[in-house]
C-alpha cells in the first residue's frame, strides 16, 4: 500500500481536506442519488456538490447523515430526500477517521456513524474521503465511538468494558454529547489492536443498548486520499466500483 508523507500544520491539514473533499466529485454523475457524510472533510464535498448545482446545472438529489449536513446541504442548494422516497441510494461519500489495507474503516468522530451506517448500507458505492493521518496498518489507535441508548448506559458500557482492553468512556462526561438520534457515545480505547474488526462488530452488537458500532466493514469501495505529495484514489479491489 502507498505510505504517503504526512501533512504537519493544520493549514497543510485543512488544505488536504478540502483536495479529498473536492477530488471525490469526480465519481458523481448526473441524475445521481447521493448520500451526504458528515464530518469536516466531507464538508467540501457537499460544497462543491452546490456549486456544481448552480453554476454547471448538476442534477443530483441528497440524504444528509446528519442534522449538521442537512443544514449545510440545504444552504448550499442540494434538494434533499429521504431514503424512503428514494429507494436506495447511488453513492455515498463520507469521512472517515481511520482506514485500513481491507478498506475497514473506524467512523463516529463527529458522532453521526448510525446515521451513516444506515446511508452506507442503503448505497451501490462508498467512496470516503481522507488526509493521510487516517491510513493505518491496524485500527484501533482512534477510540471507536459506540452510539448508546441513554437508558442504564453505564450497564452497557460495563458490558463493552469486558471486551475494550482500555478505557471506555461516555462522550463529553457529566455534560454528555448527545448525538440527533438522542443516544450517548461510548469512546473506547481498544489501541491499535482491531485485527478483526468484523468480529469485533458483531461482538459489540450483540450487546443489549448498543445502538451502532463505528466499525465499517466490507462497505467502503475507494478512499480518496489527499497527502502533501499529491491526491490519490485507492481503489478496492473487492469492492464494488472495479
Ligand atoms: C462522523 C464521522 C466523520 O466522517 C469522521 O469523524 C471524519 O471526520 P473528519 O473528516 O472531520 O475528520 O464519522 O461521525
Amino acid at each position: 500500500m502507498f505510505v504517503p508523507r504526512l501533512a504537519s500544520s493544520v493549514s497543510e491539514v485543512e488544505e488536504l481536506k478540502r483536495e479529498a473533499g473536492i477530488a471525490a466529485c469526480d465519481f458523481i454523475r448526473n441524475g445521481m442519488k447521493l448520500g451526504l457524510g458528515t464530518g469536516s472533510t466531507v464538508k467540501y464535498t457537499v460544497i462543491e456538490i452546490g456549486r456544481r448545482i448552480a453554476e454547471e446545472g448538476l442534477e443530483v438529489v441528497g440524504v444528509p447523515t446528519s442534522e449538521a449536513t442537512r443544514i449545510l446541504a440545504d444552504q448550499v442548494g442540494i434538494p434533499l430526500v429521504s431514503l424512503a422516497e428514494t429507494g436506495g441510494l447511488d453513492l455515498v461519500i463520507d469521512g472517515a477517521d481511520e482506514f485500513d489495507g481491507n478498506f475497514a474503516l473506524i467512523k463516529g468522530g463527529g458522532g453521526a456513524l448510525t446515521r451513516e451506517k444506515i446511508v452506507a448500507q442503503s448505497s451501490n458505492g462508498m467512496v470516503v474521503v481522507a488526509d493521510d493521518r487516517k491510513q493505518v496498518s491496524t485500527l484501533g489507535a482512534f477510540d471507536l465511538p459506540i452510539e448508546v441508548l441513554p437508558f442504564e448506559w453505564r450497564r452497557t458500557a460495563d458490558r463493552v468494558a469486558e471486551i475494550c482492553p482500555g478505557k471506555v468512556s461516555r462522550r463529553g462526561g457529566v455534560e454528555p454529547f448527545i448525538t440527533d438520534n438522542g443516544g450517548y457515545i461510548l469512546d473506547c480505547k481498544f489501541g491499535d489492536s482491531i485485527s478483526t474488526p468484523s468480529s469485533l462488530e458483531t461482538k459489540i452488537l450483540s450487546i443489549a443498548g448498543v445502538v451502532e458500532v463505528g466499525l465499517f466493514v466490507g462497505i467502503c469501495d475507494a478512499v480518496i486520499l489527499a497527502s502533501s505529495g499529491g491526491v490519490l484514489t485507492l481503489v478496492n479491489e473487492n469492492g464494488r466500483l472495479t
